[in-house]
């Protein structure tokens, strides 16, 4: 956060020291120092178009009479920081041509440490067509050293207006970098600045920014409105915010943009995201920012000509799990509160920015959920959204295809790309989360990815690096007790090209399991039941209609006080919470069956099969099943119709007991 001359002054005569010198001065008797803004740096022009006999640049004396120094000085004696310009080039960009540091990067930032510059914009005229990594790297490295020499850090801002794809190799360079060529003060030039700018949000990091150009707040070519937008969309996408006009000057409504410390926060939350699209439709656009308090900054802007509604929801800007979300809007300052719509009337070329904070999470119910079937308190996802149930199709929600790792195909789970954190509230009642991870197949082999499963801030599970080629690996993480968790997808460490990442059947075991000792299976209370005619009936058959219509549960004259009676197709499931080691059960056609009725019976463990009958008619006697269920987070008990159709398919599972502890 800063000052920069040039897109109020350019090069005319009216930059010069007292500019400057009054620019500082304004940003303590305005506030501005306290709002956060700290850099006052120059642009081109500053220096004379030779340099001297030892090869030094010269300011120019017209403009600074004391040299540069005198005026870093004097800024720092306000308690702000100073920076400077110079093109990684035989000149700057201005048409009179002043000289580049191209080929003089270490002599260059020695004298620029020794004035006590902070910041440098190196921009990339006169390049000569040298290889942009190189060039920017030199620089780079020529401050570095020059910090190791003198202590001071120096901020390095690398302009090269998005020539070269920066944001690809940037990171580690420099601290910020040009997406676009340069602004002008108009909503033209501004919005399509915005576009280009929003699309890079994967790439931004703390420390490392995409830099969509200073400021034009203030410069009379757009309207407040227009201006609010911009200061919005600049601060949403935690962008560098360098006022471009003219402080000294400034009318009150500019100050009131420029010192909105509620839109500031969203720009310097330390989380450090950058804020994505998340809808944008004939002209109206949502954006919403990940923010360190668990919450989300929204815009919503409207770039036509009339005034619009815009709209979203909770569930759309990537939270959720809580009955009720605070809304500030950070313009009007109004308050209101939601359970997931979010709207407003918008002008045209406006924005109405919101703070958006959730009221107090609610746990996962007690059983296995699968993860992709529960609210998220947050998610963040490096394209697109993350998705549930598909995979990650990198632009628009619900783009992907069935997940599939390493040709097995998952109907639950949830699609990400890299970076991506998902975290869901547990609140401290749930035990396990067991969960196959991979590149989605739809991924060419240049993915790679790690996934991690986080408790409260420690490391659960960790799946190392997964390539395209790799098959799913099982990741189980201990929850029990844990608060929080997150699931967080990085890109391997080779970038995040193609990080297409699965979290294929998430399986999420809250509340405990039945208790220690042997259990009567019809005793327990079942988490689902589902049945081919009427309900699943508690110690009696399945007379198909009405619940408690049965008879006792008989098979092949035997009669069993205890079990369940269904009737094809069924599916039973009871959650076990890795508590319980066996189901031991007799299974077959109930004798009220005479002719046709023929069924299979399986035991399911976490969706895998544990033991089956095979077909089973009226005519056959009971059959004996045993399953080990040890560690299970979930038993179902299914009855298929055996490939015959479900007629007279009343089936007993008799005496079924599960042993627990
Ligand atoms: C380039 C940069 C601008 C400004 C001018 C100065 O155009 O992109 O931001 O620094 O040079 O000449």
């Amino acid at each position: 956060m800063g000052f920069n001359n040039w897109n109020s002054t350019h090069c005319r005569a009216e930059f010069n020291e007292s500019m400057v010198k009054g620019i500082a001065d304004t940003f303590v008797a305005q506030g501005l120092k306290d709002a956060g803004y700290t850099y006052v740096n120059i642009d081109d022009c500053w220096a004379l178009p030779d340099r001297n006999a030892s090869g030094d640049l010269v300011p120019d004396p017209a403009r600074f009479p004391h040299g540069i120094k005198a005026v870093a000085d004097y800024v720092h004696s306000k308690g702000l920081k100073f920076g400077l310009y110079s093109s990684a080039g035989t000149k700057t960009c201005d048409v009179q041509g002043f000289p580049g540091g191209l080929g003089h990067e270490r002599q260059d930032a020695e004298l620029w440490a020794s004035w006590g510059v902070d910041y440098l914009k190196y921009d990339n005229c006169n390049n000569t067509g040298a290889d942009a990594k190189q060039r920017y790297k030199a620089m780079g490295d020529a401050l570095a050293a020059a910090t190791r020499a003198t202590g001071r850090p120096i901020l390095y801002s690398i302009c090269e207006w998005g020539s070269n794809q920066p944001w690809t190799w940037a990171q580690g360079v420099g601290n910020s970098w040009r997406t676009t060529g340069d602004i002008s003060d108009n909503w033209s030039s501004m919005i399509s600045i915005a576009h280009q700018n929003q699309s890079l949000a994967p790439y931004a990091g703390p420390g490392a920014w995409n830099d969509p150009d200073m400021l034009e707040v203030g410069n009379g070519g757009m309207t407040d409105t227009e201006y609010r937008t911009h200061f919005s969309l600049w601060s949403q996408m935690a962008a560098p915010l360098l006022i471009g006009s003219d402080l000294r000057t400034a009318s009150p409504a500019t100050l009131a943009i420029l010192k909105n410390t509620e839109v500031i926060a969203v720009d310097q939350d330390p989380l450090g995201r950058q804020g994505t699209v998340v809808s944008d439709s004939g002209g109206l656009v949502v954006m919403s920012k990940p923010l360190a308090d668990g919450g989300r900054s929204v815009t919503l802007t409207n770039e036509t000509s009339s005034t619009r509604t815009v709209s979203t929801t909770v569930k759309d800007i990537g939270i959720g799990g809580a009955s009720s979300y605070a809304l500030k809007d950070l313009w009007s300052k109004a308050t209101s509160t939601t359970t997931g719509a979010i709207g407003a009337p918008v002008p045209a070329h406006g924005t109405v920015m919101f703070r958006v904070t959730p009221g107090s999470p609610v746990p996962p119910p007690t059983g296995v959920n699968q993860l992709s079937d529960l609210p998220w308190t947050s998610a963040v996802g490096g394209w697109g959204p993350v998705e549930r149930d598909r995979s990650n199709g990198e632009q628009a929600a619900g783009d992907g295809r069935p997940l599939t790792i390493g040709g097995v195909r998952y109907a639950k789970g949830l699609g990400t790309h890299a970076p991506s954190d998902i975290a869901y509230y547990l609140g401290g009642g749930c035990s396990a989360l067991r969960v196959d991870v991979g590149v989605d197949d739809e991924a060419p082999n240049t993915g790679s990815v790690r996934f991690q499963i986080w408790r409260d801030g420690t490391l659960a599970a960790d799946s190392g690096v997964r390539t395209a080629a790799d098959p799913p690996v099982r990741l189980n993480a201990d929850l029990k007790g844990a608060t929080k968790l997150r699931l967080v997808v990085t890109d391997g460490g080779d970038g995040i090209t193609y990080d297409h990442a699965d979290w294929a059947d998430a399986r999420l075991a809250c509340g405990s399991g039945p208790s220690a000792g042997t259990h009567e299976l019809s005793d327990l209370a079942w988490e689902s039941a589902t049945n081919g005619w009427g309900p699943v009936e508690k110690d009696l058959s399945n007379a198909e209609q009405a619940a408690g219509d049965g008879t006792p549960l008989t098979i092949n004259g035997t009669v069993y006080a205890k079990g369940l009676g269904t009737h094809a197709p069924s599916s039973v499931a009871y959650y076990l919470g890795g508590t319980c080691t066996s189901l031991t059960t007799r299974v077959g056609v109930d004798d009220e069956v005479t002719t046709k009725g023929s069924v299979d019976f399986q035991i399911w463990r976490d969706g895998t099969l544990a033991a089956e009958s095979g077909t089973l008619t009226s005519a056959d006697a009971a059959k004996a099943l045993t399953a080990d269920l040890t560690g299970a987070l979930e038993v179902r008990l299914v009855v298929t119709d055996a490939g015959d159709g479900i007629d007279y398919d009343h089936a007993d599972w008799a005496g079924p007991r599960l042993v627990c502890g």
